[in-house]
């Protein structure tokens, strides 16, 4: 990880908003948990990100802070190296490389969820949930150059393997996504996909609440397939099973096909598997009948406006509700009245790591709003009325 260690220095020297060469200096915070803790929020042509300074003894150690660390790190190399060198620092040591040619990304296919979130999808969209050893999408993205493809997987050695498989077979239309699928959907734009793929999810039969094919899950199915647009589940579980068909049952405007041990096309590896044992196989074609409205304008983009009171009283609580809570992990000071809150929020299944800017009564997020998901939605709602 990039950093220095420098000799101690005046930080009231510093001006927020400083420039230096191509990099620019927002705000310097004080910690308020621990008096030798700041951070620095820092623009670099697209990246913002903190540096983080901490003082020993007669020492600060500066490097970045890590919940949004760039990727490739050469813009927090540039950062520290001018920070350093627009206050005058005394190094003392340094692992600084400041040759950019080293830090290039090479292109992958694997992408991070902002990818997706920035993405207009246009054309033919399918998406598949938990792909496993990917035989099944990546001959589907052999078969059909004009689709676009994702898949989206957790297990690691599958997302190697099929990123191995992406290069040798060159494929150009298939992505990959190492991401929890339950909270994915909620993040696309509604009537954007063509088809959904759920093959032989994990059953859960000890504890159904993990369940992919869930309620809320159906209702963000229905949402994001375009209109006619399919959601093809197949499982060899009898629970799983049951209880899916209890759920399209109930659901209105979708048309439900269920046909029992039909083969298709490719065998994925747990359905041979699954055929070895002469398991029975249920596939469900669920054909959405519904044009979605476009998905709820999300407030969280806005600068909003707040009471502006002190948020000093939060530092180190936590607000626990149902589905979401909230934990104020740092507050950093900027002046007499602005602030920025370093908070971890979420549903229990997906927090993520926030920071605000409270500046009098006017508060923003910084780097990058939360995803946009319904409990954050509601988090953002009981932010803006605490604050
Ligand atoms: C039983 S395997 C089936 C794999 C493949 N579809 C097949 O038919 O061979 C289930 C896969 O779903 C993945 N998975 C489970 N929960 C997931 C989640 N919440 N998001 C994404 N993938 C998940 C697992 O890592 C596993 O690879």
């Amino acid at each position: 990880m990039p950093h220095i260690y420098v000799k101690d220095f005046n930080k009231s020297d510093f001006k927020n908003g400083a420039e230096f060469g191509d990099v620019r200096f927002h705000h310097f915070g004080k910690s308020l948990k621990s008096d030798k803790n700041s951070i620095l929020f820092v623009e670099f042509r697209d990246k913002r990100f903190f540096l983080e300074l901490k003082e020993r003894d007669e020492r600060v150690l500066i490097k970045s802070e890590k919940s949004n660390r760039p990727s490739p790190n050469y813009p927090v190399h540039r950062a520290i190296d001018s920070f350093s060198q627009m206050m005058n620092l005394h190094t003392l040591s340094s692992n600084l490389n400041l040759k950019e040619s080293q830090h290039i990304a090479k292109d992958s296919y694997l992408k991070d969820i902002d990818f997706f979130r920035d993405m207009k999808l246009s054309g033919r969209v399918e998406v598949e949930i938990g792909f496993g050893s990917g035989r099944h999408i990546l001959h589907r993205a052999e078969e059909s150059p004009d689709t676009t493809f994702i898949g989206i997987e957790i297990h690691k050695p599958s997302i190697e393997q099929a990123l191995k498989q992406i290069e040798i077979r060159r494929l150009k239309n298939l992505y990959i996504l190492d991401f929890d699928a339950r909270h994915f959907l909620e993040i696309l734009p509604s009537n954007s996909l063509s088809t959904i793929y759920v093959h032989f999810p994990v059953p859960w039969d000890k504890k159904p609440h993990r369940r992919i094919i869930q309620p809320i899950f159906l209702k963000e199915a229905k949402r994001v397939l375009e209109l006619n647009g399919v959601l093809e589940l197949r499982t060899d579980s009898e629970n799983y099973f049951q209880s899916a068909l209890q759920l399209f049952t109930d659901e209105p405007l979708l048309k439900m096909e269920l046909l029992k041990n039909i083969s298709i096309d490719v065998q994925s590896k747990y359905e041979s598997r699954w055929l070895k044992m002469e398991k029975n196989i249920y596939n469900f074609r669920i054909t959405n009948l519904e044009d979605s409205a476009e998905k709820r304008d999300f407030y969280i983009s806005t600068i909003s406006e707040v009471k502006g009171d002190s948020p000093v009283k939060l530092l180190g609580e936590t607000i626990l509700k149902e589905n979401w809570f909230i934990n104020f992990k740092d507050i950093y000071q900027i002046d007499n009245s602005s602030y920025i809150l370093s908070i971890v929020a979420g549903s229990y299944s997906y927090p993520e790591n926030i920071f605000l800017l409270l500046n009098g009564n006017k508060i923003e997020y910084l780097i990058k709003k939360p995803l946009e998901l319904e409990v954050n939605v509601e988090i953002d709602k009981y932010l803006r009325e605490l604050l």
